[in-house]
């Protein structure tokens, strides 16, 4: 984003700490935090101030750095139990989303191979920050190899935000809508609010519209119909989780991916291959169940009777079998996707 003073997440090396924007003040309010403990780090995730798979996988790597560089214990033994219990405390924060362990576990790794807990302090953090250099890197080129898909002209849906909020910089899904802008593509968006938390018109909006880029904000029950009056030409989103059959991604998205095939439209995923999760399938995965107050309660008013219950669920999963091609930074795949066979791993 050319305006934000800042990546969405970094690591400040003067004082050790993970920066980020707080989302959950955006587009009113763009803060920016520093976080210097694990369990400040563990709320921000939880409260959703950082938040997109790829931005998680990047805090998660940058918790292990802060918790290895927090731990004072005497003995490297002593050392990698603090740490290991850390790591895995963060990784459950969000269970629905890869990227999370993903990054947890890549900087874990360099952490116990490490000779000892000073140089794995200096390792974990070099290890952190290349994930966020790589990320950046990474979503240049899902944004490149995804512009061939984009017609120019098109008016493109997205749900949820899988923008430059959702990674280091320059995003997935709005990764592809950026290149083809940047490319001389004549583009528009269409953000679904995405309730009940609105990423799409609180994030999606908010940064596509500091581009320049043409965004319009609709209701989610809007995109069925628009669909049918031939004012969308894609939809595209990104994705939280890649498993053998399935795409896991904001609730909401299977709906506009059995829309988009009712209306024989283009439905296209853009993530990059921390996302895939060649181990499972679909009933393998925990989606995330949130609290009852971000649907019941809204802009300070009850909008759920204390008598009915409420539903939650953060993601939903989409088949393989709805799913036009996937956009990755090694290429776009298209059906029959072999995700889990060594071709593609
Ligand atoms: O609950 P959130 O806001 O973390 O959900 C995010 C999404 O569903 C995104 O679409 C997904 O993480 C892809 S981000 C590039």
């Amino acid at each position: 984003m050319p305006d934000t003073p800042e990546p969405t997440i970094s690591w400040d090396r003067g004082s050790g700490t993970i920066r980020f924007i707080d989302q959950t003040l955006l587009p009113e309010r763009c803060e920016v935090v520093s976080c210097g403990t694990v369990e400040r780090l563990i709320l921000a995730i939880s409260r959703l101030e950082v938040r997109g798979a790829p931005a998680l996988g990047v805090a998660g790597g940058m918790g292990v750095a802060l918790a290895a560089g927090k731990c004072r214990a005497a003995t490297r033994d002593a050392f990698l139990r603090e740490v290991e219990g850390a790591a895995a405390r963060i990784a459950a924060t969000r269970p629905t989303a890869v990227n999370l362990s993903w990054g947890v576990n890549r900087v874990l790794a360099r952490v116990t191979e490490a000779a000892d807990p000073a140089e794995a302090r200096r390792i974990a953090v070099m290890e952190a920050v290349t994930m966020a250099e790589e990320d950046r890197a990474t979503c240049m080129r899902i944004g490149d190899n995804g512009v061939p898909l984009v017609p120019d002209g098109a008016t493109i849906l997205t749900h949820c935000n899988a923008g430059a909020l959702a990674c280091t910089e320059w995003g997935t899904a709005l990764g592809v809508v950026r290149s083809a802008a940047r490319a001389g593509k004549r583009v528009k968006v269409i953000a679904c609010e995405t309730r009940p938390l609105f990423q799409g018109s609180r994030l999606t909006a908010w940064e596509l519209s500091r581009d320049g880029i043409d965004v319009t904000v609709i209701p989610d029950g809007s995109a069925a119909y628009l669909m049918r009056r031939g004012e969308i030409h894609l939809v595209l989103v990104g994705a939280d989780r890649i498993t053998r059959d399935a795409v896991f991604n904001k609730i909401g998205t299977y709906m506009h991916a059995v829309c988009a095939r009712h209306h024989r439209i283009p439905f296209y995923v853009a993530a990059p291959r921390s996302t895939f999760d060649l181990r499972s399938g679909e009933d393998g995965v925990t989606i995330e169940e949130r609290e009852r107050s971000e649907v019941s309660r809204c802009g300070g008013r009850t909008l759920v009777p204390d008598e009915a219950r409420v539903k939650n669920l953060a993601f939903d999963a989409t088949p393989l079998s709805l799913v036009s091609a996937i956009i990755t930074e090694e290429g776009v795949l298209r059906p029959p996707y072999r995700i889990g066979s060594p071709a593609s791993t």
